[in-house]
């Protein structure tokens, strides 16, 4: 399957806060994918990052309702975008929605987790910052995030890490957390630059990949840090995020909110076995096994400059070699 097949048309609706009205608009047929024409770069903004929050759930909608302004209401962010993965909710229910959410909300043509790091044209901004419904960080941590990433932009930054290893043993892949390195930044909070989006969408290398992403369900964020590893051969940017992150989908938080435990990603022991999967799939697919380790992390402190943890001390980063 070509993603350019799926993509014959999509709806997009448009909702600003302030008047507030809803526009919705047809698009297409394309012949060809028009986001896989390069995007020229000096035709993007650097100053300021795009949104991506991926929703599913109806009765998460007050809470995206409150990230989705928290992100507008941030100096470093130009545009939220909503992408709605949810095929059954009725437009009506969509558009009462978009009545009080600072986003525009995006309708892909399926639920395939591709459409996460779809280059919708929409995005005009560098840096891509692509996360979950349930995860709401403060004004600090989102500029902060923004800054190490500025000084690392081919990277993947975020604040969520895991890592690879391998099984002797079962002579397979496993997906881990280790304690002093990661290889693989969650979409829970990621930024990237908008032409890893292009490579993960339009490369032929990876169609073989992204079909096992629509299969599991499951992955994508494994198979963006494969493909970003291997096009500029350098791990991921851990940030801390010192408090300054509320995390939903963290069963910590369910009974302060009440929400339910219903998230793409926190199905815990069986989704672990499955990422693992995923991984030894991938490096078979793909023949090799491109994912990086990094050691550092970005941790916040006074001023400005970002200063980096390596070997229990504090460099600033640019001195830290991972
Ligand atoms: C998806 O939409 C349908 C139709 O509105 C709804 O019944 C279902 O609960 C939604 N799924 C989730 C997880 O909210
Ligand atoms: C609109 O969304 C904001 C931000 O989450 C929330 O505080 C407010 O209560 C909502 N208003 C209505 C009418 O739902």
């Amino acid at each position: 399957m070509t993603l350019g097949n799926s993509l014959l048309s999509f709806t997009v609706i448009i909702s600003l806060t302030v008047p507030i009205f809803v526009i919705s608009v047809r698009v297409g047929p394309y012949s060809i994918d028009p986001a896989c024409e390069k995007y020229d770069p000096r035709n993007l903004r650097s100053d300021q990052m795009t949104v991506i929050i991926n929703g599913y759930s109806e009765h998460r909608i007050p809470l995206i309702q409150s990230i989705a302004a928290a992100y507008s209401a941030s100096p470093s962010i130009a545009t939220v975008i909503l992408l709605w993965c949810n095929n059954s909710t009725p437009p009506q229910t969509l558009s009462s929605f978009a009545q009080n959410l600072s986003a525009t909300i995006l309708r892909p043509p399926s639920s395939s987790l591709n459409h996460r790091f779809y280059p919708w044209e929409i995005i005009k901004t560098r840096a891509v910052l692509i996360s979950d419904d349930d995860i709401e960080p403060n004004q600090k941590s989102i500029s902060f995030a923004f800054t190490a990433w500025k000084s690392n932009p081919d990277r993947i930054t975020g604040f969520f890490a895991r890592s690879h290893a391998y099984d002797v043993q079962s002579k397979s892949w496993i997906y881990t957390m280790e304690k002093e390195k990661y290889s693989i930044i969650l979409t829970k909070f990621m930024i990237l630059d908008r032409t890893h989006l292009e490579t993960y969408t339009c490369d032929q290398r990876y169609s073989q990949t992204r079909h096992i992403v629509e299969e599991m369900n499951n992955c994508e964020d494994i198979l963006m840090n494969f493909v970003v590893a291997e096009n500029v051969n350098k791990g991921p940017l851990l940030v801390e995020a010192k408090g300054g992150v509320r995390d939903y989908g963290d069963a910590r938080n369910d009974d302060e909110l009440g929400l339910s435990k219903v998230g793409l990603s926190s199905r815990r022991g069986e989704h672990r076995k499955r990422r693992g999967e995923c991984i030894t799939e991938f490096h078979r697919l793909l023949g090799r096994m491109p994912l990086k380790y990094s050691y550092g992390m970005v941790v916040d402190s006074v001023g400005e400059q970002g200063l980096c943890e390596k070997g229990g001390k504090l460099v600033p980063c640019d001195q830290q070699i991972f």
